[in-house]
């Protein structure tokens, strides 16, 4: 029998610390990362460039199958620089519009099933941590360890708030939690691949805890479930 490469899956809703942890995870064990909401931001931003709206779901579909895309790792290798048909669009594919259209397009299943060969090509030795909504439900059910991500609306919008306060953004509190209270309603209740807790996972709950912390419980999870 052929060894399948080990994946550990990480899903949850925006702002439980995911993108930060899964890549902490992923430099620790020296393993591939994948933050698949990028590509869900990416062909945002792609419809965007391209002036395609989101009611031209076919438009969509072909974007999500033909996504010009690199990754690049950065000479210092401290970061990966994302670049969408030949510009570098890291920076901008985080704002709050992007991941709002990119939570809409998400529920567009001719989209999803486009980008779903990209993200399984991720899986690569020595291992993947993968991060997103379905990494344990679809794109990776027979990942090894799946951990849900979680943490109260409140403290993902504070977070969030003190992010964009940080870049000297004009936020107001209450807005963020809306959004964000949105977003995890359209998120977990579109009917295709709905984010949800998958089968056997371990859910952690990042409300009260450090970054690190959250790392060291993924590890610990890691270290009960992963046969080295
Ligand atoms: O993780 P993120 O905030 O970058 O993701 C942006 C949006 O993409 C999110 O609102 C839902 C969607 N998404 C998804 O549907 N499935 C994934 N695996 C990852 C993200």
């Amino acid at each position: 029998m052929v060894n399948k490469v080990p994946v550990i899956a990480i899903d949850g809703p925006s702002g439980a610390g995911k993108g930060t942890v899964s890549q902490l995870v992923a430099k620790q064990l020296g393993w591939h990362f994948l933050d698949s909401g990028a590509l869900y931001r990416l062909v945002a931003q792609a419809a965007k460039n391209h002036a395609i709206t989101l009611d031209n779901i076919e438009a969509l579909e072909t974007l999500a199958a033909y996504l010009d895309v690199q990754f690049s790792v950065t000479d210092d290798s401290s970061a990966v620089r994302i670049i969408l048909e030949g510009e570098d669009v890291s920076t901008c594919i985080r704002s709050e519009a992007i991941g709002n259209e990119a939570s809409r397009i998400a529920a567009l299943p001719g989209v999803r099933a486009a980008l779903l060969e990209r993200q399984r090509a991720f899986r690569a030795p020595p291992g993947l941590v993968a991060d997103g909504r379905d990494m344990g439900t679809v794109v990776f059910p027979d990942a090894e360890v799946k951990v849900f991500l979680t943490a109260s609306a409140e403290e993902r919008a504070q977070r969030r708030y003190k992010q964009l306060k940080e870049k000297k953004s004009n936020v107001i509190f209450s807005d963020l939690l809306e959004e964000i209270t949105k977003r995890d309603k359209r998120d977990a209740g579109r009917s295709i691949a709905p984010l949800r807790p998958a089968g056997g996972a371990v859910t952690i709950d990042t409300t009260e805890l450090t970054i690190e912390q959250a790392v060291d419980q993924v590890m610990a999870v890691c270290s009960q479930r992963l046969v080295t």
